[in-house]
């Protein structure tokens, strides 16, 4: 029986560009998508086990779900993606109320499932392919100013905190010829941006075609001349002067780089096996400014990791004034059941110290975002424009090429449109401005 779908998204943006590619899936298969839960008598849950909190978000609205089956009797609920990859058969005792579990790397098989769960059986698929990049399917995309291109899928890089590795299975690439595909639909379709995904995208190698990411990267920017390129995520380890020379000089390529560091202290990188010091994140960093003026850099920081001192800590804030980022995401240290962190360190520092630097890290971050922001104060940026502003329809939001959220009132512009904007003041979260 055909089912009306509401997919519910949790966790990173290459599980947004799953759901586009599992809408596609279904709606090959014959069932209609719906725009939210209440009108839906299939919900989805593509989910994220990254952290412990993400996790919990998902089991607090199973709960939620279980009273709306017992109001609406036939209601299914699936939950796919990283979650039953990670927890497995053991779901059905978390929580009570699912009809079917799914990997990452099995959705071809979802309409099966999706059968048999409506026949009173709960399936379950954990397989993990060394292959699967659902290459050829079309995404169904929401529209909007922007598009997500997946360029690879799963990570070979094993640091000793994340579930990734376990929950994505093997890294794997695209092949070339159907990311440009894609690419080149997205840019005549009048797409404004495009962003390539992947765990670890500097790693992307396409064997057939001898493809790297420098080239990948050079070749999708002349793909679609009409589109801002943008990419995430890189590893430090893996970023080339390659790679940072193509960035300076492809026109249409944002400059703008999100390179996760963890923790400024070499002995947490060997233990998180990060594969790179210290002073090699401050070297790479120099490279990069030195090659693209004007860039603005991004991270990830996690606060607490087994066996962090005060000292390490510290080396994390001399980290974070020495590079002074512009942006980071900043998390404490959650562990993992099953990761080389859980099985081989102590999960050592208290939640409670855990919580005190990771304030302290948001609150540094916070001031240097702000003082960066001010330092744009009085240029002259161009802005491509998302959506509406959140507190005013008379206002746009948007960002520049190097990323930084701008709000400007709109006038004759809309989403799409490139706006020059003169900065007239800035927070530590966005800078505002006037079309000029
Ligand atoms: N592949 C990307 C990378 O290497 O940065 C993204 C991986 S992960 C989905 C995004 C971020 O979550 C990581 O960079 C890390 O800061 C954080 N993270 C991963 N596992 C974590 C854990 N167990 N506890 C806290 N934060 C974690
Ligand atoms: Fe996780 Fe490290 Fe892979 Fe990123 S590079 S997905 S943090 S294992
Ligand atoms: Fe979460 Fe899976 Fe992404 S664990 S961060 S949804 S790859």
């Amino acid at each position: 029986m055909k089912k009306a779908v509401y997919i519910r998204t949790f966790g990173c943006q290459m599980n947004q560009a799953d759901t586009e590619i599992i809408t596609s899936l279904l709606q090959d298969a014959g069932h209609a998508m719906v725009s939210g839960e209440e009108e839906a008598d299939l919900i989805v849950l593509n989910t994220c086990a990254v952290r412990e909190n993400a996790v919990e978000k998902i089991l607090h609205h199973l709960d939620r779900l279980r009273g709306e089956k017992r109001r609406r009797p036939g209601l299914l609920v699936g939950l796919i993606g990283c979650v039953p990859q990670y927890y497995r058969e053991k779901l059905f005792s978390m929580s009570e109320g699912i009809d079917f579990l799914a990997g990452p790397d099995t959705y071809r098989r979802l309409p099966t499932l999706i059968e048999q769960a409506a026949g009173g059986a709960r399936p379950v698929d954990f397989s993990l392919s060394t292959g699967e990049t659902y290459a050829e399917i079309e995404p169904v995309r929401k529209g909007g100013v922007g598009a997500f291109v997946p360029v690879m899928r799963g990570c070979n890089n094993g640091c000793a905190f994340c579930v990734v590795p376990a929950t994505r299975g093997r890294e794997r690439s695209r092949p070339l010829p159907s990311v440009l595909h894609d690419v080149r639909r997205l840019n005549a379709s009048g797409c404004r941006e495009i962003t390539l995904l992947g765990q670890n995208v500097n790693s992307y190698y396409d064997e057939n075609c001898r493809c790297a990411f420098p080239e990948l990267l050079d070749r999708v920017s002349r793909a679609a001349p009409d589109a801002r390129i943008r990419f995430t995520t890189s590893h430090p380890k893996d970023i080339s002067p390659d790679l940072v020379r193509v960035i300076a000089s492809g026109e249409n390529i944002c400059n703008t780089i999100h390179l996760p560091v963890q923790s400024g202290s070499t002995r947490m990188l060997e233990l998180m096996n990060r594969g790179h010091t210290r002073e090699e994140y401050l070297e790479r960093i120099a490279m990069i400014r030195d090659v693209i003026p004007g860039v603005t850099l991004s991270t990830d920081l996690i606060a607490g990791f087994c066996g962090e001192t005060p000292e390490d800590h510290r080396q994390t804030i001399t980290l974070m004034e020495e590079v002074r980022f512009d942006f980071a995401f900043m998390f404490y240290y959650s562990v993992r059941p099953g990761t080389p962190a859980a099985r081989t360190l102590r999960d050592d520092v208290t939640e409670e110290e855990k919580k005190r630097r990771l304030n302290e890290i948001i609150e540094l971050q916070n001031a240097i975002s702000g003082e960066r922001h001010a330092e744009a104060v009085g240029t002259t940026v161009e802005v491509l424009a998302e959506s509406e502003s959140k507190r005013s329809a008379a206002r746009l939001m948007g960002r520049t090429k190097t990323n930084r959220v701008v709000v400007f009132d709109r006038g004759a512009a809309g989403p799409g449109d490139l706006v020059t904007v003169r900065i007239d003041s800035a927070t530590s979260a966005t800078l505002v401005g006037t079309p000029v």
